[in-house]
């Protein structure tokens, strides 16, 4: 267990609008811990460095954002299953003196749908659309979770058999086309691409043909209700915003550094949409 005045950090480029401070911070303040959380901005010349000094630094350990997550999985001397699987790393931590790197996103995704839609998992066969370091998290929370189909829809369909065969069994990729051929026998949708984020209106595939017990989440939170998510609220479908998968995500590093596992809250959700709506 980490002592009570513990450093931890979130190290992106850039870093300025990472809600993670936020979240820490909350968390800090509500269990009366004298440590710290503070964002680092290193260009990616300068991350093995800014790694190698952590220590002299008195950091207990930190987050990792874009772009230095595969970096961090690299240069981390051990790492958990998730990160293995996943070929990126988002938490650090030291264990033993030496530097270990996890991956929490795929927890995040997990408790997240856990919290607003229980038993997805056996809801049928998922459809994950994009095939980059989200949907390999989303894929593997998948997987470990029991769900026996996957299917990666892809722009670029060579992506998504990268995935696929990364994956094995269970998992398979096609072309962005064949969504309308799938969706009807889909339980579970999951939007890891851009499309919808930042008033961008674009809907990468339609809901409407899928069938009513359907879930459909999105891990873009901003906006909090993108295009996607409202078309199948308006189709009836159970909706889920990714909001709750950057809360949930961010849980294992506060516990690794400050010793105490926090809980995610509505007052926690409801301070970080304030930040949202701020445009902060
Ligand atoms: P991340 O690591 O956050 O998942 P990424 O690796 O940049 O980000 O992946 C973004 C995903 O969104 C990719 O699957 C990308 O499709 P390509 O592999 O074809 O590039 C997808 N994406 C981005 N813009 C898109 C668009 N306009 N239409 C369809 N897919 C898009």
């Amino acid at each position: 267990m980490a002592e009570s005045a513990s450093k931890a950090f979130v190290v992106g480029h850039p870093i300025a609008h990472s809600r993670s401070p936020k979240i820490h911070g909350y968390w800090l303040k509500q269990y009366g811990i004298a440590g710290s959380y503070e964002p680092v901005d290193v260009a990616p010349a300068d991350f093995p460095a800014f790694l190698s000094g952590l220590r002299q630094a008195g950091f207990a350990g930190g987050n990792v954002t874009i772009p230095h997550k595969e970096a961090a999985w690299a240069l981390a001397e051990l790492r958990d299953e998730a990160a293995e699987a996943i070929g990126a790393v988002n938490t650090l931590w030291f264990e033993g003196g030496r530097l270990a790197g996890g991956n929490t996103d795929a927890h995040g995704f997990a408790a997240n749908l856990d919290e607003y839609a229980p038993g997805w998992a056996r809801n049928g066969p998922v459809m994950v659309l994009g095939a980059g370091g989200a949907a390999r998290a989303v894929i593997h929370a998948c997987l470990q979770r029991g769900v026996r189909e996957v299917r990666i829809l892809n722009r670029t369909p060579a992506r998504a058999q990268e995935l696929a065969d990364r994956f094995g069994a269970g998992v398979s990729a096609h072309p962005l086309a064949a969504a309308a051929e799938f969706l009807p026998g889909t339980g579970l949708l999951v939007n890891t691409t851009s499309l919808g984020m930042h008033g961008n209106s674009e809907i990468p595939v339609d809901p409407s043909v899928m069938p009513d017990q359907a879930i459909v989440t999105d891990i873009v939170y901003v906006p909090l209700e993108t295009p996607l998510l409202a078309a199948a609220r308006t189709r009836g479908l159970k909706t889920v915003d990714g909001l709750g998968m950057l809360l949930h995500q961010a849980v294992p590093g506060f516990e690794r550094w400050f010793g105490i596992r926090p809980q995610v809250t509505p007052e926690l959700r409801a301070l970080v949409v304030a930040d949202l709506d701020a445009g902060a």
